[in-house]
């Protein structure tokens, strides 16, 4: 047997040992993108053998918690994607619109720039007041940075050019302050925004939603979990809520895509049907394959 047939035994291993010992499955992630990160532990923390590893992190919480930070890639900006915000006023908020009150989950938030940015959008189109946003992760380090809601000013620039990208309304600097090196979000935003912990691995629905935004997560799981990510926000949408996946995921070939309808194909939107609707996209083609 190689060495990198034994590794990989010991990869396993050690997934296993992390869900038994921490709750943490991280066994369905897509092997490529656990590979990755186990070698990017290793050199870091300077062991040789991923076995060693492994009895550490069965012994040694702050371990772990290093681990789990190397293992939630949490890279976000602000308005990422811009037409995905543009494509959400255009063809998504009309229909909010028709709601009294008004429910979203962002699942995987990281450190809260999406959510601060769907914040804006909800506010310039009216709706901020009768929305309540639930936006969760697994990690509580990530949590606790975008509950503060401060962001460092050199990504600023960026955050203003894809604001406008987006179509904002106003200016993005009325939903900030300034501060040193730091810009801190408007308390006004902050103030209908419940950050929690939420795996999506093992944790359940916890409410009926809206619309439901998760972007740049799934890529890293393997399609059995995937699977089980989508029923739960299958189970988590009304009828008529919408998904949206942004422009790296896809609910194509799902099994759930017959229940849902097509918004748009490269953003990646999708509305629960209310009945029975057809489930192609503009184009003709068909979303269940
Ligand atoms: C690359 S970031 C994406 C952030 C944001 N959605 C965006 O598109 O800019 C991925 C996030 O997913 C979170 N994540 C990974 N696995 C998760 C899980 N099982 N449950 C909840 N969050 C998870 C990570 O902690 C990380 O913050």
């Amino acid at each position: 047997m190689d060495r990198e047939a034994i590794e990989e035994i010991e990869v396993t291993l050690m997934l296993e040992g992390i869900f038994q010992r921490y709750g943490y499955d991280f066994r369905h992630y897509s092997p490529a993108s656990i590979w990755r990160r186990v070698r990017h532990f290793m050199a870091k923390t300077g062991l040789e053998k991923v076995s060693e590893a492994t009895a550490r992190l069965l012994h040694d919480p702050a371990f772990f918690q290093q681990l789990l930070e190397d293992f939630s890639i949490s890279v976000t900006e602000m308005f990422r994607d811009p037409e995905v915000y543009a494509l959400l006023r255009r063809e998504v908020i009309p229909f909010l619109r028709t709601y009294p009150f008004l429910k979203v989950w962002h699942a995987g938030c990281a450190s809260g720039e999406e959510v601060y940015s769907l914040a804006i959008l909800l506010k310039e189109e009216g709706l901020y007041e009768r929305t309540t946003i639930y936006a969760t992760d697994f990690n509580e380090l990530v949590l606790e940075k975008a509950r503060q809601g401060v962001y460092h000013i050199r990504d600023v620039k960026k955050y203003l050019d894809n604001y406008q990208r987006a179509g904002g309304a106003g200016s993005l600097h009325d939903y900030f302050d300034a501060h040193y090196d730091s810009v801190i979000m408007a308390k006004s935003l902050k103030k209908n925004i419940t950050f929690a912990r939420h795996n999506l691995v093992t944790d359940q629905v916890f409410g009926e939603m809206h619309l439901i935004l998760c972007r740049n997560v799934m890529i890293y799981f393997d399609r059995s979990l995937q699977s089980r990510v989508f029923n739960l926000f299958n189970e988590s949408l009304s009828r008529g809520g919408f998904l949206c996946l942004g422009k790296k995921e896809t609910l194509r070939f799902s099994h759930i895509a017959d229940q849902f309808q097509a918004v748009d194909k490269t953003m990646q939107v999708y509305r629960k049907q209310t009945n029975g609707e057809d489930n192609s996209f503009p184009d003709g083609s068909s979303l269940s394959g």
